[in-house]
């Protein structure tokens, strides 16, 4: 089964969806998980920061999000997220697949499975190749570095500067933790960033505002939920990547769901 997070903007998915309300051992997910059929795929959805919004982005459950989702039996994450772009060319509209990220966060989010010790996973390379690939249709910017920072405020200019100059092309507050718990889940994870806003540090842009950046959000969503449907249907129904062979050879002091 295929499963897609939400980002803001885009909180729900289907038409005719059976809801889910899924109990994990890290508290309730995000929102009602609904589970509908796309492409001739069962997929299940979950919206990150609820129905109304209602999580930001620094105390979404993330770990029960993913584990909901596991639990359901979805081996493949879809992630569309907004993101500002660090660089002029990435202007708002553009839809970016990131191959790579930075964690800025620093408030603690809690960002393992693995509390007791003893597993550490690779992480070298975030996303899944595979699940990538599928979500790399005609239009979307392949490739491109994602940092992470706590959010909820925007960047300082100097800080969006810094970014850029460390050749980080997009900037985002929710790409962490959420990759690497899929991959400690074993599951595959791929992000679909949604270009909003200009970060500050980039020559040509005001100061970013929310408002700005959920309208631009909002122009793009059908363009956006298109896309995340065309990844659906071209996700590979066998998964044959490392993402399924993370924890080989490994005692995990949990069971996973
Ligand atoms: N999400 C959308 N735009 C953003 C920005 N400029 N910085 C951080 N997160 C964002």
């Amino acid at each position: 089964m295929v499963g897609v997070i939400g980002g803001s903007g885009f909180y729900s998915f289907f038409e005719d969806a059976a809801e889910h309300v899924v109990d994990t051992p890290y508290g309730a997910p995000s929102g009602p998980v609904t589970v509908g059929e796309v492409a001739g795929r069962t997929v299940a959805f979950v919206p990150r920061h609820g129905r109304h919004h209602e999580h930001p982005p620094h105390q979404v459950p993330y770990r029960a999000n993913l584990w909901a989702l596991r639990s359901l039996g979805v081996r493949q994450v879809i992630a569309p997220c907004a993101v500002g772009g660090l660089l002029p060319e990435l202007g708002p509209g553009t839809v970016v697949v990131p191959d790579q990220l930075v964690d800025r966060t620093s408030s603690g989010r809690a960002q393992t499975f693995f509390d007791t010790g003893g597993v550490h996973v690779d992480f070298a390379d975030p996303y899944c190749p595979d699940l990538r690939a599928a979500a790399l249709q005609p239009g979307t910017v392949d490739g491109g570095t994602m940092v992470v920072v706590e959010g909820p405020r925007f960047s300082t200019r100097a800080e969006s500067r810094w970014f850029a100059a460390q050749g980080w092309s997009l900037v985002n507050m929710t790409g962490h933790p959420e990759a690497v718990l899929a991959r400690e889940l074993e599951m595959c994870y791929a992000a679909v960033a949604l270009v909003t806003d200009l970060d500050a540090g980039v020559e040509a842009g005001a100061g970013v505002r929310a408002v700005d950046v959920f309208a631009e959000f909002g122009r793009n969503v059908e363009k956006l939920k298109e896309l995340v449907r065309s990844a659906v249907a071209a996700a590979p129904r066998q998964r044959d990547c490392t993402c399924v062979h993370v924890h080989d050879g490994v005692s995990l002091p949990i069971t996973l769901p």
